[in-house]
């Protein structure tokens, strides 16, 4: 009989190389292959599991919404992601997620009305998508019994996992920040929800070799995304953008790139649904570099990296990164939440462009604000890292690569409030704070600055001010 959800024998990891393939039990605490120290993947043996019949049957879930894991955004679609029992699963409310018609960033793109959608990540509880996957590597940490989380980051995956510690009282949480690498929105989360934060004389990159080796020596649970896990609840986010497509999928994914997470998530998540039968066509993807933090456009764009299956020549990308070491190359972007030169799922990511005939671009950080402030006017708001996304959607219309005509859907990553500086920085009439937060990053203008006019404390006064720029 087939299994509504996995046990030992249906659902295991394994290491995604072709030549070494090791499989490994699902209570096991990896974040490499043991064997050859390659990424793993969850995977299933869906013959033996019960899979959906249609994707459409899978909105019956939200009937008995009731039920936190059927409210949960990430958990109604358990059995698209069946490695733990039911009552294992582990929820804060991720998920609720808003997919808008945006029309206004549409002409911003130069597409046809109708035809750009955002998808809204920043409407997670800790406001952004890492929500999707951190349910998930919590729920498997939970499996394993950690009593402590740690993670490194750019400010959301901490953000994400010290809400998940501080709501569920599970675990404890370790976070590692590079010094001054992240939005005080990010950081005022972790100090609030009580996680130790250690903030390292560093960057990102720094934390992350940092933070492996902590885990190791302490037996600290690591949930960034070099855990398989963590991808499993990002899939999520891809189902909900099909369900509010009414399961028609969109011609393109546009998705910012930083450790290459998402993109990852979302083609093993086309690759699935296709080999499951549920899925005919899986829409294109591009992934979008910040220039000042370029390794996947490098790589893959300039260098013509592919995954060929698999048997992916990593010679060049070595080459790429002693170059960097050598000319002590570091990220540089406004957008902090991609600040980052070593992606560490750039294997998978490969294959994810494999499997979604992928595309890849950079955007300056010109390109990011001025792309934030048209999804701001839209209503919705993002912090810089997710307009990478609107602004790659751009750049590739100018190319004719992505066609007037063509459903487009950018995801927004996390939330307008997460990064206030950089906001209030572009929008400002004060040249000296216009400089320093912006003019350092080589952004010249605001083209779409919203200037807040200062008026004495006076009704005369006001009411002038009002006439003349309402
Ligand atoms: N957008 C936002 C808002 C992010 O916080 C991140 C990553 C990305 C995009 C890139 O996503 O890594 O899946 O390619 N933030 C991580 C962090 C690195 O530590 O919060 P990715």
């Amino acid at each position: 009989m087939r299994r509504a959800v996995a046990d030992k024998t249906t659902a295991f990891q394994r290491c995604i190389s072709s030549e070494c393939g090791a499989t490994y039990a699902i209570e096991e605490v990896l974040v490499a292959c043991s064997r050859c120290g390659d990424l793993l993947d969850v995977d299933y043996r869906w013959d033996a599991l019960e899979v959906p019949a249609s994707l459409g049957s899978l909105e019956a879930s939200w009937a008995r919404r009731r039920d936190p894991r059927c409210y949960s955004g990430v958990w109604r679609f358990h059995s698209l992601l069946p490695f733990c029992a039911a009552d294992a699963i582990v929820t804060a409310g991720e998920g609720q997620t808003l997919f808008q018609c945006a029309d206004g960033v549409a002409k911003y793109v130069d597409l046809n009305p109708g035809r750009l959608f955002l998808q809204y990540e920043g409407m997670n509880p800790s406001g952004s998508f890492k929500d999707n996957g951190m349910a998930a590597a919590f729920t498997h940490a939970r499996m394993t019994g950690a009593r402590h989380a740690a993670c490194a980051s750019t400010g959301n995956t901490s953000a994400s996992l010290a809400m998940y510690c501080a709501v569920t009282r599970l675990m404890k949480a370790v976070v590692f920040v590079g010094s001054g690498k992240i939005s005080y929105g990010k950081l005022s989360q972790a100090l609030d929800y009580g996680a130790l934060t250690v903030q390292i004389a560093g960057d990102f990159d720094d934390a992350m070799v940092r933070v492996r080796e902590v885990c190791d020596t302490l037996g600290i649970y690591l949930v960034n995304s070099v855990n398989p896990f963590r991808l499993e609840g990002q899939k999520s986010i891809m189902f909900r953008v099909l369900e509010s497509l009414r399961w028609e999928p969109p011609d393109w994914i546009v998705v910012p790139g930083g450790n290459l997470g998402n993109s990852s998530a979302f083609g093993k998540a086309f690759a699935e649904l296709k080999q499951l039968g549920l899925l005919q066509r899986v829409p294109r993807l591009a992934v979008i570099n910040a220039a000042g933090a370029d390794t996947l456009y490098q790589l893959y764009d300039r260098r013509n990296m592919r995954w060929n299956q698999g048997s992916v020549d990593m010679r060049v990308a070595e080459n790429y990164y002693r170059r960097l070491d050598e000319e002590q190359k570091k990220a540089s972007t406004i957008a902090s939440a991609i600040e980052i030169n070593r992606p560490v799922n750039f294997r998978k990511c490969l294959r994810a462009l494999e499997v979604c005939d992928g595309v890849v671009r950079r955007v300056s950080d010109q390109e990011i604000l001025d792309a934030k402030a048209q999804v701001g006017l839209g209503g919705v708001g993002c912090e810089p890292a997710s307009a990478a996304s609107v602004a790659g959607a751009r750049l590739l219309r100018t190319e004719g690569v992505i066609g007037p005509d063509d459903r487009v859907v950018c995801i927004l990553t996390g939330h307008q409030l997460k990064d206030p500086t950089a906001t209030v920085a572009y929008h400002t009439t004060d040249q000296e704070q216009f400089n320093k937060v912006l003019g350092s990053r080589g952004v010249r203008r605001a083209s779409f600055a919203n200037r807040a006019v200062a008026v004495a404390n006076d009704l005369g006064e006001i009411v002038k001010a009002i006439r003349l720029y309402g």
